[in-house]
């Protein structure tokens, strides 16, 4: 009993210690004030890291649409048997003709919201009663990032371009992005094909707004145990926002090299063959890697 409750302190400590870590580099509301009022709602300190690491790169809790809606007062909108079963295989649910899902979805420019790490029933209800106690509040803590809204400038996107390709360490130590993206022009065939190309990640993730929020807590079972402890700071998560946006802006170089056209489409086409076999073959290893996964997240 007693080394129970204290293996549980000590546990408890260590979530406090990683939410920190976590919240470094990115001006958010002290870890502190977040444990106390988790504490109020006899939520757990798991489930709060949790949806701070899996959930906000796409959802604010009342500070608008990111990638995903803003989920204030989501089960008013549905009940809470639907939203557990969709947020355990959300795909599942649209491909099913859902006409809710169905419309989400196409609000989200066709984009499937993913299958979280670790994910079952249990942990959607506990995230779910989370959501509702930060909607009865007049500012959740999870109201989104305060990422600065200055304008980007070129010194930014020639910075982001450096973070991007390596020439310049991420302060946190985490691996640069080219070991597994590529973009167009840069990197050329140099970049790595673990990830998707990141030219449209802009467009596709809906902007400044979203696209810095996803940056700041990667979510996904690649990305996620790489960037969970190595954040990517405000200011670089800028310069990346700015530089994507710039190659977004720029659009394929396909349409400005004339003969080269052919080539590169063809090109492409090989590109495009390798990468559905690359998530062909993802989705096999993940099979095999959710189980060790699960074991780092809890
Ligand atoms: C990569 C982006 C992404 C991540 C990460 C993500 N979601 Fe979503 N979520 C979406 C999108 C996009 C939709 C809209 C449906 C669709 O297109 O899949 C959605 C829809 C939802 C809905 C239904 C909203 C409504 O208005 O009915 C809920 C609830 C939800 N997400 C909860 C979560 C929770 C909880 C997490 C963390 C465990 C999470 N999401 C992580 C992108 C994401
Ligand atoms: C260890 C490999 C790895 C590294 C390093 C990495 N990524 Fe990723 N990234 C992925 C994978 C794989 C995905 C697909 C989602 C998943 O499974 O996590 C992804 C997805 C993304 C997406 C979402 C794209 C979309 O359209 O859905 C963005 C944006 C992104 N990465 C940006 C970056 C940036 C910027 C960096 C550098 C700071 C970076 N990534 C570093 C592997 C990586």
């Amino acid at each position: 009993m007693n080394t129970q409750a204290s293996m549980h302190t000590q546990q408890a400590a260590h979530r406090v210690l990683v939410i920190a870590l976590v919240a470094t580099g990115f001006a958010c509301a002290a870890p502190l004030t977040r444990t106390a009022a988790a504490q109020d709602a006899d939520i757990s300190e798991e489930t709060v890291e949790y949806f701070r690491l899996n959930c906000t790169s796409c959802h604010t809790i009342g500070g608008g649409r990111l990638t995903g809606p803003d989920l204030k007062d989501v089960a008013e909108r549905q009940s809470i048997e639907w939203l557990t079963t969709f947020i355990v295989d959300p795909k599942r649910v649209i491909d099913s003709g859902d006409a809710d899902a169905q419309a989400l979805f196409k609000e989200a420019n066709g984009l499937y919201m993913p299958t979280l790490p670790g994910m079952t029933r249990q942990r959607a209800a506990a995230l779910l009663e989370l959501i509702a106690y930060e909607s009865t509040k007049e500012e959740s803590r999870f109201k989104g990032l305060q990422i600065s809204d200055r304008p980007l400038t070129q010194h930014d996107i020639d910075r982001g371009q450096r973070l991007f390709e390596g020439t310049e360490a991420i302060a946190s130590g985490a691996p640069s992005c080219l070991g597994c993206h590529t973009i167009d022009g840069t990197g050329g065939f140099g970049g790595g094909r673990l990830g998707p190309d990141l030219t449209d990640a802009f467009s596709r993730l809906e902007g400044r707004k979203a696209l810095a929020s996803w940056l700041a807590a990667p979510p996904g079972l690649t990305m996620q145990p790489v960037f969970k402890d190595r954040p990517i700071e405000g200011e670089e998560v800028l310069a990346l926002v700015a530089y994507l946006k710039s190659r977004a802006e720029a659009g394929p170089p396909a349409t400005k090299q004339g003969p080269l056209e052919f080539l590169i489409a063809g090109i492409a086409g090989v590109m495009g063959a390798l990468v559905l076999f690359d998530l062909i073959w993802r989705r096999r290893f993940r099979a095999v890697r959710r189980p060790l996964v699960k074991g780092t997240t809890r």
